[in-house]
């Protein structure tokens, strides 16, 4: 049996956080089971910083790095760059053709979005904003992707292309696309520092790419619980974010830091310094590795040259089908 064909995306938009780590880990699994193609989608980016476009070149390279420290590997998965594939934009560009604009209107997030970034000062009305779904749409079609691992928030994006390949399908009398469906996974849901959504644009991040003095600072900063005063006040460790990260961490020892918080025998500053111990841990084979790509500029050029390529070979075979029913 021939393995499904998977394509996720991630936009370059800034640096990626630990909580991304646990969704790369899980593309790193999928790579052994399925034929992988993982994008790194500019065009995607710009949907929304159309306004400042400097930071997203620098933004891409810092994604290849983190990807690769993670573990994606470039011998078993194709890594691409969405505007170095250009039947991507071909594909978004045919498909808007049979795309009734009310399809894309009403994909939930849309108005949403709009109202959410225009508050802080995006202008999102735009025609490249309404079509962010139909691109999407693109790069899982153009690769005949039927399995898309995404979070939860994804869900309604990945219905339109269904929707799409679908119509297509029927259209033109001819099964060319999948209807790619999208495989969630139990990714935990990492609090910032602050206990607010972990993002870079909130301060209350740990970045991916850090050191031991910043990891150990982001924990210093993290929200304990406030009714502790004194290091022997009996604490409650479900609303403290420290303990939270331990479930995740540090399965072993987490029963007893629970208690020894509940019965004060424990201070929160010993309870944060276990903590950055074994965040460092974990983290230190992937900073070395990163440190490692870092170095050969050379290579990366290499892996990503070599991911657009065959991802271009794939994308073109698709094309080809799809302009031959196109009549164009
Ligand atoms: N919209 C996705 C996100 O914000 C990124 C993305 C773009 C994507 N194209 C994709 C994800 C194709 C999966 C498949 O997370």
């Amino acid at each position: 049996m021939s393995k499904g064909r998977i394509f996720s995306g991630m936009r370059p938009t800034g640096r990626l956080h630990i909580g991304h780590l646990s969704v790369l880990e899980n593309w790193v699994l999928l790579q052994k089971d399925y034929d992988c193609v993982y994008g790194i989608v500019d065009w995607h980016a710009l949907t929304t910083a159309y306004e400042n476009p400097e930071e997203i070149r620098y933004n891409t390279r810092e994604m290849l790095l983190d990807w690769l420290s993670a573990g994606l590997d470039p011998e078993k998965s194709i890594i691409m760059v969405q505007s170095h594939v250009k039947q991507h934009a071909e594909l978004h560009l045919l498909l808007s053709m049979m795309t009734p604009l009310s399809w894309l209107e009403r994909v939930p997030t849309y108005k949403d979005q709009i109202q959410q970034l225009g508050k802080e000062g995006k202008d999102l009305s735009t025609y490249g904003f309404l079509g962010y779904p139909l691109l999407m749409t693109a790069d899982i079609l153009v690769y005949k992707a039927d399995t898309v691992p995404v979070g939860e928030d994804q869900l309604p994006h990945l219905e339109l292309s269904r929707e799409i390949a679908r119509r297509f399908n029927y259209m033109y009398k001819k099964e060319i696309f999948p209807e790619p469906q999208a495989k969630l996974s139990k990714i935990p849901l990492l609090p910032g520092v602050d206990k607010r959504k972990m993002s870079k644009s909130y301060n209350n991040d740990i970045p991916i790419a850090s050191n031991k003095e910043e990891i150990e600072a982001k924990v210093r900063m993290m929200v304990t619980d406030p009714g502790r005063v004194k290091k022997d006040d009996p604490g409650n460790p479900e609303v403290c974010v420290v303990y939270t990260y331990h479930k995740i961490y540090n399965p072993s020892e987490v029963e007893e830091i629970g208690q020894s918080c509940r019965q004060g025998t424990i201070g929160c500053v010993a309870c944060k310094k276990n903590l950055s111990r074994i965040l460092i841990k974990n983290l230190e084979p992937i900073w070395e590795k990163r440190e490692y790509y870092a170095q050969r500029p050379q290579l990366l050029e290499e892996i990503l040259a070599t991911g657009n390529k065959k991802a271009s070979q794939l994308a073109e075979k698709t094309m080809e089908e799809v302009r031959e029913v196109l009549g164009v």
